[in-house]
Formats: C-alpha cells, structure tokens, sequence
C-alpha cells in the first residue's frame, strides 16, 4: 500500500500545502511545533478517518477557520484511490474517487497504517484494559467476526451482571447465560492466543534486529482461566459453577476474558518494571514491526508504516538498525528533528520531507 501524494487545505497548522512522497522511506526533518506530527495525522485520517491525537474533530480545522480538507492519492489492492475528507462542524464527509460516501465503513480501512507515536508505550506502561484494547482494536482490523463476537460477548456480560443483581436469580436461567458467555470466549480466546502468540514470534524477530541479539523480548497472552485443560468449555463452566456465589454476593462476573492481559517481557523480566526508555521503545515498536507481518499475512499487503517521534530515545545503533529493517516493501513515514546520529547510507536512500514553520512561509 501507498500513498503518493498528499494535499492539505487549513488543516491544523497548513494553510495550504501539497507533498508528493517516495514509496519507500520517507523521513520528515523539521523543529518542534513545525508540523511533523500533524502530517503524519493526515495521513492516518485517510486510513481510518479518525485521528490518534483527538476525539474532536474540529481541533483538525486551522484556528479561525471554517473547514479543513485533506486528499490523496493511493495505491491498495491493486487499485488507485483518491481519498478525500472534509473535517468543519458540520461533521466530516468522505470521497472516493469523487463520489460521496454515506457509511464511514466504506472509506476506513481503503488503506491500513500502522502508526508508532510515543503514547503507545502505554502498552508497556499502561494497564490491563488497555492493552486489552490494543488486542481488540487489531483483531478487529483483522477479521470483522472478531468484532461481531466480542459485541456479542460485551452484551451477555452486561446482561449476565445485570441478572446477578437482581432480587431472585433463577438459576437454570444463570446457567444459559453463563453458558452462552462460556461459548462466545472459547472462540475469543482463540483468537487472542493465535493473535499473541504469532505476534511474539515476529516481535521477537524485529526486536533482536533493533536491539540485540543478546536481549530477547516477550509477549505472552494472560487468561484467568486454565487454558491447558483438555476440555476448556467444562473447565469454563467449571469455574463459574465454583465462582457463581461470590458473583451473586457482588452482582458481577468476577472471571472472564474481560480481565485478560498480556505479559510483555524482557529477558523473561516484566518490562514495566525492569525495561529502560530506550529498550521500552525498542519494544514497543518491535510490537508494530510484528503487526505489519501480520497483517501482510492476512490480507497480502503491507500496511504504511507511521512512525512518530520513535528517534529520539534510540541511539545511533538502534536508529541505524531500525531503518535498515523498514525494507522497500513498505512505504515508511519516521519524523526527526534531525538527521544527525543516522548513517549516511540510510539517509541517502530516504526521500526527505523539509517541513518550516508555516507561518513565516506563508
Ligand atoms: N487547529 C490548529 N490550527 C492551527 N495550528 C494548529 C492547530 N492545531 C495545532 N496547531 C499547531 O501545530 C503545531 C504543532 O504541530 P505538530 O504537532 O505537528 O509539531 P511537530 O513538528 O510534530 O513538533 P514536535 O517535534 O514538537 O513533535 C503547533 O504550533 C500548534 O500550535
Ligand atoms: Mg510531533
């Protein structure tokens, strides 16, 4: 997947602006408050149509502006797109080649990123529900039946606690609803284990090509059940059977994949506790490096690849690594202060984006 051109129209700080990128590497140099990030913002707006910064999309719109547009032109699945939107507080519109989309499904996902910014080391800094939501949101990329069955299992669990809060339970009813819950986790489960454990297979690979071979990194997926039993269904119900009083004292279901995390790991030590900053990163992108793996496997393309700000707390050798690892095969967006500390080979093989304050451009 590609993006070849991009234009903006009052969009955060650009008036207005046009870039034409290289398929490959693409690094962005330009001081603080330049507009790097914001870039790279636009360009995650075109895969998903929402932004990783802000819930609120006229933040987008330049101040003391009414709208803002951004468009491009992409190659996915053999195909040529011209994604446009416009973000005013009207709401946002979306155009495929011209033509108004009515479902925001049609236009999200025409193209997949993968982004990296520095709030995404709440995967190792973060809690559980987070990194649950990590899970989620990527496996809902992956496949749309891993998001019908977890909604599924979101509404029998909201019921199930509901029930157990009411005056008189009866429990041949508790038993169906547990049993329906019991069902739609064995397929979630599956899911999320052959998710993780593909995931530190390549995560394991892309670390111990950034970092070293010496250090290796882990990410194990945490189930509060027995997931070893040969019947995992009768262990399941097993386990509510034995927890149904304690959840009926507290009106809630205490066991289930709702309290499911993932351990991430270096040399076998939990990273939130023994990684540093630059070895967090290191895995943390890692983690993304794998994604992309996987989603090539699953729909046979290479995703675009969004690094913010992911640098600056990796020394030279780690920086060198990293961009001799983001081969020709993905298009590679990385931003910078600055080109010192990466070695001349890579930056005379990466199309380089100069962005300047833009307001004395103007
Ligand atoms: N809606 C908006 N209208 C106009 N300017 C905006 C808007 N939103 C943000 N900005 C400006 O954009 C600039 C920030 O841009 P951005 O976050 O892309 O910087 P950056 O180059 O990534 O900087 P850093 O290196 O510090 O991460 C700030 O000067 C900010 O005031
Ligand atoms: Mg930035």
């Amino acid at each position: 997947m590609r993006i070849s051109q991009l234009t903006l129209r009052q969009f955060r700080n650009y008036p207005k602006a046009h870039f034409q990128f290289s398929p490959g590497t693409n690094v962005i140099v330009g001081q603080n408050a330049n507009g790097k990030t914001n870039l790279i913002e636009a360009i995650y707006l075109l895969s998903v149509a929402k932004s990783f910064r802000t819930r609120i999309n006229t933040e987008m719109v330049m101040f003391d502006t009414s709208f803002a547009k951004i468009e491009g032109d992409v190659d996915a699945h053999s195909r040529h797109y011209h994604l446009e939107m416009v973000l005013s507080q009207e709401g946002k519109r979306a155009k495929v080649n011209g033509h108004e989309m009515t479902k925001s499904s049609d236009f999200v996902g025409i193209i997949n990123v993968v982004v990296f910014t520095p709030d995404d080391l709440f995967l190792i800094k973060g809690s559980p529900r987070e990194r649950r939501r990590f899970m989620d949101i990527e496996l809902s990329k992956l496949s749309n039946s891993y998001l019908y069955h977890f909604n599924q299992f979101s509404h029998l669990l909201k019921e199930r606690n509901l029930y157990l809060k009411s005056e008189k339970i009866d429990p041949v009813y508790l038993d169906v609803l547990t049993s329906q819950l019991v069902d739609e986790q064995l397929i979630l489960i599956a899911r999320r284990e052959s998710f993780v454990s593909k995931l530190n297979v390549e995560a394991q690979k892309a670390y111990a090509r950034i970092a070293s071979q010496k250090e290796s990194m882990t990410v194990t997926y945490q189930s509060g059940f027995d997931l070893t039993a040969s019947d995992l269904r009768q262990s399941l119900m097993h386990t509510y059977a034995h927890d149904r009083e304690r959840d009926i004292r507290f009106g809630m279901t205490h066991h289930g994949i709702h309290k499911d995390d993932l351990m991430i790991a270096l040399n076998e030590r939990e990273a939130h506790l023994y990684a540093s900053q630059g070895q967090q990163r290191s895995i943390v992108l890692a983690l993304k490096i794998a994604l992309l793996q996987l989603i090539f496997d699953e729909i046979g393309e290479y995703p675009i690849l969004l690094l913010d700000d992911v640098l600056s707390e990796l020394d030279d050798r780690r920086k060198t690594m990293l961009l001799d690892l983001l081969n020709d095969k993905i298009q590679t967006f990385i931003t910078t202060t600055s080109l010192e500390g990466l070695s001349h080979q890579v930056i005379s093989r990466a199309y380089k984006i100069e962005i300047r304050n833009r307001k004395e451009s103007r």
